[in-house]
């Protein structure tokens, strides 16, 4: 494959082939080109920006990425999905690998996160789950008793040979841009498993954790279990960084996160000993958690837009890297208003060890890519060392 198709974050965009169109770059017959640099060596995504800024070292400038960046804000997302269920899309190694790398080509973000989803590992255990468009995953039989907890079938790891093969893939295309891979966190998925839906109080979640706490203590230990497989085959096979999405998480109490869930999200990380990626670890409306958060295990703590990063920084405590935390929202607005709220993100940033740009929650369906693009190009001009 000729070494101009790659994948680089100083590549100018025009320049980039297969812009908007859909290339299988790494068709399964052709063994996938290494890097020449080698991703480990210098200039490889070991030394990029997002993993210096992750592990609290200098910057040439601040590394920005997008939670949901490969997703239906992208017109050639959606016409390479069309016709293909999310779940299946997440399982097919040629798609994977495109879908992940549309937004790197279109937006020149400093890194890539792998096409997939939080639910996926019970899917591939066997838990009968769909994911609904415009509403999110949908469990067929819901977690309502101490009888559905023991019978959740295991994650076997063999079974994630097509995430190993899209994840190899993905790295030799990528070359020095790194790539994040993810799993959710225990407390988010039982939310799924239980609620049998997506829900906005997770009374349902609560009542269980309150009333059968052996077993909630056993369901989630189960989580943790699946979601340390589901991570470690994704850093096997090249991914440079992971991130544990706990999104529900901030409608806990500090003292229930503390007692009935951190110690689930910890031993997630755990099981990840021997792996020396950097950790990052986000939910939303966790600014009564920050404190906490970090102690999971993280390197890096994501914020969403409630609490500046100045004052994060100071929750969270010296020792750890922001993500964050522009209001996805805003991107919806005015011009002026985008550039002044990047502006205060990127400010407010600088009192964290490491600052890595990212919105607070996920790209919203309706934003214009071309602002995205924008907020890349802003960020890298303001930030420039
Ligand atoms: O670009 C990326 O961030 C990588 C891909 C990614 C997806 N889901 C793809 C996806 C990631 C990192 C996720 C994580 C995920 N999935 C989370 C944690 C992040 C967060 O948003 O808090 C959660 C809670 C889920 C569960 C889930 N899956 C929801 C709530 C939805 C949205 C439902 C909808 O249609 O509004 C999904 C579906 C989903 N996951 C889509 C994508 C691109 C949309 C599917 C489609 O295109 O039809």
């Amino acid at each position: 494959m000729p070494d101009d198709r790659r994948v680089r974050p100083d590549t100018p965009r025009d320049r980039l082939p297969g812009l908007g169109a859909w290339t299988v770059v790494s068709p399964a017959a052709e063994p996938a080109v290494p890097s020449p640099e080698g991703a480990a060596g210098p200039g490889g995504a070991a030394d990029s920006d997002l993993l210096r800024a992750a592990r609290g070292l200098p910057v040439r400038r601040t590394p920005v990425w997008f939670m949901r960046q490969a997703g239906r804000s992208l017109p050639e997302y959606r016409a390479l999905r069309a016709g293909t269920a999310m779940l299946d899309a997440c399982q097919d190694p040629d798609l994977v690998t495109e879908i992940t790398l549309q937004p790197v080509r279109r937006h020149g973000v400093d890194a890539a996160i792998l096409f997939s989803d939080i639910v996926l590992p019970l899917v591939v255990a066997g838990v009968d789950l769909e994911i609904a468009p415009g509403v999110g995953p949908v469990v067929a039989s819901p977690v309502r008793t101490v009888a559905d907890v023991d019978a959740l079938p295991d994650l076997e790891p063999d079974r994630l040979d097509f995430l190993a093969t899209a994840v190899g893939r993905l790295v030799a295309e990528l070359g020095a841009t790194p790539l994040i891979g993810f799993a959710g966190a225990p407390f988010t998925l039982a939310t799924y498993l239980i609620e049998g839906g997506p829900s906005k109080e997770h009374a349902r979640t609560k009542a269980f954790m309150y009333a059968e706490p052996e077993a909630w203590g056993r369901l989630l230990s189960r989580l943790a279990a699946s979601a340390a497989t589901f991570l470690r085959v994704q850093i096997d096979a090249g991914a440079s960084a992971v991130q544990l999405f706990d999104s529900w998480a901030g409608v806990l109490s500090a003292a229930d996160y503390a007692e009935r869930v951190l110690p689930h999200s910890r031993a997630v990380f755990d099981g990840l000993a021997g792996r020396d990626v950097p950790r990052i670890h986000f939910g939303v409306g966790t600014g009564e958690l920050l404190p906490l958060i970090g102690d999971a295990g993280a390197d890096v703590v994501g914020v969403d837009w409630r609490v500046p990063l100045d004052e994060a920084a100071r929750r969270v405590g010296p020792g750890r890297s922001l993500q964050g935390n522009l209001d996805p929202a805003v991107l919806l607005a005015d011009r002026p208003t985008v550039d002044r709220e990047v502006r205060r993100v990127l400010e407010q940033g600088r009192a964290a060890r490491g600052h890595v740009f990212n919105l607070g929650h996920g790209v919203l369906p309706e934003t214009d890519p071309g602002v995205l693009t924008h907020v890349v190009d802003l960020v890298h001009r303001l930030s420039t060392r």
